[in-house]
């Protein structure tokens, strides 16, 4: 079976099974505060394990990408080093909500398995959760007899907690799970040690295909588990394990899935798979991280210096390294594999094929950037060579090696291979030390602690929204808690029905307050989403929580909000009809203050076009075009009425699409009920933010307004300048003309005026003891006496000259020696200037026969001048 066999056979199974087959969610995670990919299928369904929200079906499958490269599910450091650990794979799964429990979960995965996929049951093997007593919990009794239907008991085997106890994160949904592991050893050596002795061993060919987790636990902030009074299955299945298991490989990367990525990174390196360990190694983490890099590229997340985007960019430059190091590469090569990614899997995610010219922009310009800092990062560690060789070392410090790291994205294996080939040593344990240091740094600035919810009231639904169309209303508080971060503490509400609107799809949350009869008054400072439940920010709990509160958001900032928001549709429409329907929405920010609008075009808008489009907004702003919103909309009447989504955006059955005209886009932010709301448009910026991503930066209604009323006073203030003239503009340009022509005139005038001063000097020059001294005060700039005293310097022979100059408050002194004389007397002009500059309240510095010293007070200058006069006399 071809990889793609195996995924629907998955499915189809599951629907048989009266199971409603789902897409995968977007790898970019938006609306949780506790993860930034997803990590494990069932993190799409959080939100119903936590009551939040209810199921639209109670059984589900699906097959779920997944970015395992952070937090509590990190897999990268294995990736390539062994043959069956991924940063993305796909995770096929099955739940149920409420539903089915552990005696069907367990029947299904033996009959899709065992009688539908034909693996042998005597290559199969079943850990259940062995029981903690810590955590007083049994061992898991109910799962071992429903596997004694399939398997004899020596291959139904106990597993610790680590291994049989599923949870998500530190706090939630959690329960002991069932995992099953396929022997796929040669029988020569299946026979010499049994599989049941192997499981849980990492060997690459005793594996652990797919986790059967029974949720029937809520891990509470303290740390205490409580029944979940609904019972729940999560399953997932590594899709490229199963593959190899069901293609007879030995490895994921054998299969499929990998081997024509492989077969392109071999082609293009001239390196045979296969042959060496480590060019083999290189491979893997090639083909593994480019997967990664392109799908968080196609759900929306371009490499960046802050958290998702740095996570993708440090995958990114682990890939490059590795190329760089074991295969050669010099030049951008990840690039070039995309094409083959998009030949094997685009017709299955639409968003790799649709957005493949991007994604390969953005790697080339992200792997040419590091290729530069590897260089850069090279040639400071062979400066650090060189400086530890002078002092007869051949040592590197560990610090050497962690700024390697930190600066250059050298990690330590790559400093000590380079050093290693030119026979030095590094101090690990320093680096290490600093790296200890660093995590530590980081870890306390992203220290938070999260309360566990206070019921209030019993929830019946989750909070209504009711902010499209008010802007107050009664409420109650449903439940709340306390968060505590590094500078600050405040509390989350949740509420019963809301008209404050909680940050996303770019739009910020509103803010507003919550009012008690009696008179109290809460402020909210913001309002943000967990997922899908709608969390009120702030500072101070009510006296009594339970009474009914009425709440009223900010209007003014949400009318501001609306109105950006809704210039952002008709910018998108405006930038589509004038660049071209390539032009899509990559991000975007709105706040009351401005709008931001990244999007894909691949090069710089000129002025023109930004005029254009510019004017088409506001054109589209002065029809006055209702706002035609359908709420509940099925998503396929949705995409037939031509709503453009956004790639990387998850949407339900249901979707909402605002219409203004021709723009028509799923959206769920707020806006004005006519264009003409919005007043006016203006473009403040327009720049890169990334390979074939531009951003535009603008202001609407009386945001606009004060942009320009701004710019028109400064305008007034300047035309009053030029009292008389019509044309201020010309008046400009012509004082530009004429201070250009004086500052000519000056310098003729000024080199002439040089020409007597330098006689006059000379004629002051006066002989002491054969030295000809010219010590004096003068008003000519430090430039113009500089540029004399090394005229001078070529006319006048056994010279020593000081001269104190004044500009303004500046005082400058300047010290000139003819070379023999500094050779014979052993004279230093820059010593003296540095002891003299003193009395001018000053420093500088120089040479030992020029030198000069800037300073405060020019008062002191006849003290220098005594001091200069006392000083010739003694040489
Ligand atoms: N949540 C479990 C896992 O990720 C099963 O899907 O392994």
């Amino acid at each position: 079976m071809t990889s793609k066999q195996i995924r629907e056979e998955f499915l189809h199974f599951f629907a048989s099974k009266q199971h409603e087959i789902v897409a995968s969610a977007p790898m970019v995670v938006k609306n949780d505060p506790t993860l930034m990919f997803i990590n494990a299928g069932m993190n799409q369904f959080k939100d119903i394990f936590l009551g939040n929200r209810k199921p639209t079906s109670l059984r589900i499958t699906d097959s779920q990408k997944c970015l395992r490269v952070s937090g509590k599910h990190n897999d990268l450091e294995e990736v390539g080093r062994d043959t069956y650990h991924h940063t993305m794979f796909e995770m096929l799964g099955n739940w149920s909500f409420g539903d089915y429990f552990k005696t069907e979960a367990i029947d299904f995965a033996w009959e899709f398995l065992h009688y539908k996929m034909g693996i042998s049951e005597d290559r199969m093997y079943a850990t259940v959760f062995g029981g903690d007593a810590k955590e007083n919990l049994e061992r898991d009794n109910e799962a071992a007899e429903c596997w004694k239907k399939y398997l004899p008991d020596y291959r139904i085997l106990n597993g610790s907690k680590k291994d049989n106890f599923w949870e998500m994160g530190d706090q939630g949904p959690c329960g002991p799970c069932s995992e099953i592991h396929v022997d796929l050893r040669d029988d020569d050596e299946r026979s010499k040690i049994p599989g049941h002795e192997m499981v849980n061993k990492d060997h690459p060919q005793v594996i652990e295909i797919w986790n059967l987790v029974f949720i029937q636990f809520n891990r509470k902030a303290d740390g205490n588990l409580e029944s979940l009074p609904q019972k729940h299955v999560d399953t997932g299945m590594g899709f490229e394990r199963l593959c190899m298991v069901l293609q007879g490989k030995k490895s994921n990367y054998d299969t499929d899935v990998f081997m024509p990525l492989i077969q392109a990174v071999s082609d293009l390196s001239g390196v045979k798979y296969g042959n060496n360990q480590q060019s083999d190694i290189a491979m893997r983490v090639i083909a593994d991280h480019l997967r990664a890099i392109s799908f968080s590229i196609a759900d929306g997340q371009l490499p960046s210096n802050v958290k998702a985007g740095y996570v993708i960019r440090r995958i990114l430059r682990r890939a490059v390294r590795y190329g760089y190091t074991f295969l050669n590469f010099r030049e951008p090569f990840i690039t070039k594999l995309v094409p083959v990614l998009v030949q094997q899997m685009g017709e299955q995610y639409k968003e790799l094929s649709a957005q493949k010219e991007l994604i390969m922009k953005v790697i080339n310009e992200e792997e040419s950037a590091f290729l530069r800092t590897l260089a850069n990062g090279i040639s400071r560690l062979d400066q650090m060579m060189d400086s530890a060789k002078k002092s007869g070392k051949k040592e590197i410090s560990g610090s050497g090696a962690f700024e390697l790291f930190d600066t250059y994205g050298f990690p330590f294996d790559l400093t000590e291979l380079i050093l290693g080939e030119n026979n030095f040593t590094i101090d690990k344990q320093q680096f290490e030390e600093e790296m200890q240091q660093q995590k530590e740094r980081s870890r306390n600035a992203a220290a938070k602690d999260t309360g566990d919810w206070i019921e209030v009231h019993q929830e019946e639904h989750p909070t209504v929204f009711v902010g499209y169309d008010d802007t107050e209303c009664d409420v109650k508080i449903l439940r709340y808690r306390k968060v505590a971060e590094k500078n600050k503490t405040f509390y989350q509400l949740v509420l019963d029905k809301t008209p404050f609107y909680a940050e996303s799809g770019g739009q910020l949350g509103d803010s507003g307050v919550l009012e008690s009869a009696i008179g109290e008054r809460i402020a909210i400072f913001n309002t943000k989403k967990e997922n899908t439940l709608i969390v009120h920010l702030t500072e101070n709990l009510p006296e009594n929580p339970s009474a009914t509160f009425h709440a009223k958001i900010n209007e003014e900032k949400r009318q501001a909000t609306a109105n950006n928001h809704s210039a952002t549709h008709l910018l998108h429409l405006a930038l589509r009809t004038i660049l071209g329907t390539h032009a899509e929405q990559k991000g975007s920010m709105v706040s009351p203050e401005r709008l931001r609008f990244d999007f894909s075009h691949f090069q710089k808008l000129n002025d023109e076009e930004l005029k254009q489009v510019e004017k088409l907004v506001n054109r589209l702003i002065r029809k006055n075009i209702q706002l035609d919103e359908h709420r509940n909309l099925p998503i396929k009447e949705a995409e037939k009425m031509g709503a453009m989504a956004l790639f990387g955006e998850k949407y339900g059955d249901l979707v909402r699409v605002v219409r203004y005209g021709d723009s028509i886009e799923f959206c769920g932010g707020t806006h004005v009920h006519a264009t003409g709301e919005i007043g006016q448009f203006h473009i403040l910026t327009e720049s890169a933010i990334a390979a074939g991503v531009r951003r535009i930066e603008a202001v609407t209604a009386e945001n606009a307004e004060n942009f320009f009323n701004e710019k028109l006073a400064l305008l007034y203030t300047v035309t009053e300048q030029f009292k008389g003239t019509k044309d201020v503009l010309h008046s400009v340009q012509k004082l530009n003309e004429e201070n250009e022509q004086l500052k000519k005139e000056v310098a003729t005038f000024k080199k002439t005026q040089l020409v007597e001063v330098k006689k006059s000097w000379k004629e002051k020059i006066q002989n002491i003891n054969g030295i000809n001294s010219l010590v004096l005060i003068t008003d000519l700039d430090a430039g113009s006496v500089k540029e004399l005293a090394f005229q001078l310097k070529t006319e006048v022979e056994n010279l020593f000259m000081m001269i104190g100059s004044q500009e303004a408050s500046k005082a400058t002194i300047t010290i000139l020696i003819s070379d023999n004389l500094v050779k014979e007397k052993g004279l230093h002009a820059g010593n003296l200037v540095r002891e003299w500059s003193k009395a001018i309240n000053g420093g500088g510095g120089g040479q030992t026969f020029f030198a000069t010293a800037g300073g405060k007070n020019p008062e002191g200058l006849t003290n220098v001048l005594q001091t200069a006069q006392d000083y010739v006399a003694t040489l």
